[in-house]
């Protein structure tokens, strides 16, 4: 788009608030007309590398069926497929994809991988997760704890969600959001970094629980412009939060710290037990990422009524959908 350059997604912060808001509305457009069946092929003939050096279930399934959707193609090249990192360099596969696909989608482990495809190429780079961040995941967590918000409105508040109801209004109000308190209990990790960084962009009140030692990186939560407060108390961060979010204690690539993660975490699971001492809401819900481990939450939780862990996973495709049709597409975050 018009000199600015690739519309790259690295971290949230290649997003500004309204760029955020646009994407999400394109997100919702995308739901609503997805089942109405009216969606329009934006991305025909153009193709996506997803270089994902790493497992993924929704986060490939999510970018390959939103590209075929769109009417374009997605090629997954996994470690053992693609020759950078074995027999060519970062720098030359950057150079020759710019040439041949519109988009390069990367789940890698250093997030400096991708600032170097970034700087190599001349088309959006997207990350699709790295030691750091989790940007895709964190506009799927926004999109879910809206649709509860709006679903509290229309169907009553701590209503269930049925899997087919979506919001009718395909503006995304950021407002709806604002002032209400988001709990991590757990890793201050990728998936934490990117949710404290949206929740400073839509004006959510996030308190991160985090054993010593497990906490958000200071220097990036110094990028949020609403601080979290960050705590080692699982119930102080509970208390009165209308979301309560998780993830695994033992993220891909730690499988050696195992034993001592399990034992840093203990008292931090989440169950009906902690959220009851803490007191919170009388209506919130629960959130998780996935893929989910059963050190972090209990199923009570976990399969709960107040779960929407499968709306969030479906809504990958939504959002990832929505990062698609902007950066391959239209070449910008605004329509
Ligand atoms: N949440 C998430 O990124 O899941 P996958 O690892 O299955 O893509
Ligand atoms: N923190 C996890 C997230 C997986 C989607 C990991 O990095 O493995």
């Amino acid at each position: 788009g018009l000199g600015r350059g690739p519309s790259h997604l690295l971290s949230l912060q290649d997003m500004t608030p309204n760029d955020l808001t646009s994407v999400l509305s394109t997100a919702l457009k995308f739901k609503q007309q997805a089942r109405a069946g009216t969606l329009q092929p934006s991305l025909k003939g153009k193709s996506l590398a997803m270089i994902f050096s790493k497992r993924s279930t929704r986060t490939r399934v999510a970018a390959e069926t939103a590209m075929a959707l769109l009417g374009g193609h997605a090629l997954f090249l996994t470690s053992a497929d693609i020759q950078m990192g074995a027999n060519e360099s970062v720098r030359d596969t950057a150079a020759v994809l710019s040439g041949m696909v519109d988009g390069i989608f990367a789940r890698v482990d250093a997030h400096r991988d991708l600032m170097a495809l970034r700087t190599h190429a001349s088309i959006p780079v997207i990350n699709g997760l790295s030691d750091d961040y989790h940007p895709t995941q964190a506009l799927a967590d926004l999109l879910t704890m809206y649709e509860t918000v709006v679903a509290d409105d229309i169907l009553g508040t701590g209503a269930q969600l049925p899997d087919d109801w979506t919001v009718p209004d395909t503006r995304f109000d950021p407002t709806k959001l604002h002032g209400r308190k988001l709990a991590w209990v757990g890793d201050g990790n990728n998936v934490c970094h990117s949710l404290v960084l949206a929740c400073a962009k839509v004006g959510l009140n996030a308190t991160i629980a985090a054993p010593r030692g497990y906490t958000p990186k200071p220097s990036i939560v110094a990028e949020a412009a609403r601080m979290p407060v960050v705590t080692h108390s699982p119930i102080d961060a509970v208390r009165g939060a209308d979301f309560v979010f998780t993830d695994c204690w033992v993220s891909m690539g730690q499988e050696a710290e195992a034993a001592a993660r399990r034992k840093a975490f203990k008292g931090f699971k989440v169950t009906r037990d902690l959220i009851h001492a803490a007191g919170p809401k009388a209506h919130w819900r629960f959130l998780h990422c996935l893929p989910r481990k059963n050190d972090e939450v209990d199923d009570a939780v976990f399969y709960g009524r107040e779960s929407v862990v499968f709306r969030e996973a479906h809504n990958r495709k939504w959002t990832i959908m929505a990062v698609l049709h902007h950066a391959l597409g239209v070449g910008s975050w605004q329509e």
